[in-house]
């Protein structure tokens, strides 16, 4: 790897683009090859992002020897599989959100990385943002005192496109896993704890999958969160954090370049942390850093935490009802 990282890109889509534009911001980052279903759409995106490897399965992307870390991009449905593939080549991986359907499976590509001691991330891009790593700090420095209460929404409206990964139960769709991934992963970022108690109602639609949600969790120490998720409501997309000293709240938080911090008694402050890029590319370089440094995990999103938020999605779910087809039942 002396010459950097060199990157492989499992399922071409969507957001496949945003990180391969983001991985031209990662200082000696390569973007190396790139595994579709389909060998005619590995080879479009290939030429669209000059890809010298294109590969018509994500087995052979896997075996590609001149691949060091794997971004596995499908859909929430494949994650596990297709994470247990590259991790079994031996190639470091960074899963998009959610990391899995549920904590079963979750467990599993997590032992597979132990097994294999590879390194292995959730893709939680929006925890490696300047405002992110900010934020962090003045927690750590006691800015706002003890942070009590998070608020956070992410809702958007999609068209109701029963097929599309949205709101297709197939394809494990709906709300909780789709964006409140992002309000979960948020308040236990600032409280860096487990939730004692979870409590959540969701809008179940036509086509049997949350389209938005509601959820109160609390945590050790009467700490408190309340949380929203939407793919059919427009929401704000907002996080507050209220300290016992003063708040911050972050605009658009899931891609946060702004944070406005209030301390008791005096006027907000607005600071800009802009980032470069797409975005994208911090989550890139946390890989890059870790593999250099010989880590098979990030302190920044350690593998626990992405277990503990995949076990409070499962919670969440039962209280709803709501398994996905894809679901063995537990035993
Ligand atoms: N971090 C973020 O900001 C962000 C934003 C959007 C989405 N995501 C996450 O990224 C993942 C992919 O989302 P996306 O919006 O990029 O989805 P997408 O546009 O549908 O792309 C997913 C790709 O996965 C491959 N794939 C493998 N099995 C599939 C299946 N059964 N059905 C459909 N496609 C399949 C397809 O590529 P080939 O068939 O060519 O291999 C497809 O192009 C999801 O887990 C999503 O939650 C993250």
């Amino acid at each position: 790897m002396k010459d950097g990282i060199r990157w492989g890109i499992l399922g071409p889509g969507s957001i496949a683009n945003q990180f391969a534009k983001g991985l031209q911001a990662v200082a000696g980052a390569r973007l190396m090859a790139v595994g579709s279903r389909d060998a005619g759409r590995a080879a479009t995106f290939a030429d669209q992002y000059q890809v010298p490897h294109r590969h018509g399965s994500y087995a052979a992307l896997a075996a590609d020897p001149d691949v060091d870390a794997i971004y596995v991009a499908s859909p929430h449905t494949g994650h596990a599989e297709h994470t247990q593939l590259c991790l079994s080549h031996g190639k470091a991986v960074l899963c998009e959100k959610p990391f899995a359907v549920n904590a079963v499976q979750a467990r599993r590509m997590i032992e597979t990385a132990r097994e294999t001691r590879t390194f292995l991330m959730e893709a939680m891009w929006t925890r490696f943002l300047p405002a992110m790593t900010q934020v962090r700090r003045w927690l750590a420095e006691g800015l706002i005192g003890e942070p009590r209460l998070v608020t956070a929404d992410f809702g958007f409206r999609a068209g109701l496109h029963p097929e599309g990964r949205l709101l297709n139960p197939a394809l494990a769709g709906g709300s909780l896993l789709d964006v409140g991934i992002y309000t979960l992963s948020l308040a236990q970022m600032v409280f860096q704890d487990t939730p004692v108690d979870v409590k959540g109602v969701a809008d179940i639609g036509s086509t049997g999958v949350d389209e938005q949600a509601a959820m109160v969790l609390r945590y050790p120490r009467g700490r408190l969160a309340l949380l929203s998720s939407a793919v059919r409501t427009n929401t704000i997309q907002e996080a507050r954090i209220e300290g016992t000293e003063g708040r911050m709240v972050i605009p658009q938080f899931w891609h946060a370049s702004e944070v406005v911090v209030t301390l008791a008694g005096k006027d907000p402050q607005r600071h800009a942390l802009p980032f470069t890029g797409t975005g994208y590319n911090y989550e890139a370089e946390e890989v890059g850093h870790c593999l250099h440094a010989g880590k098979r995990e990030s302190a920044v999103m350690p593998l626990a935490e992405t277990l503990s938020l995949m076990e409070t999605m499962d919670g969440l779910r039962q209280q709803w009802g709501l398994t996905y087809p894809c679901e063995v039942p537990a035993v």
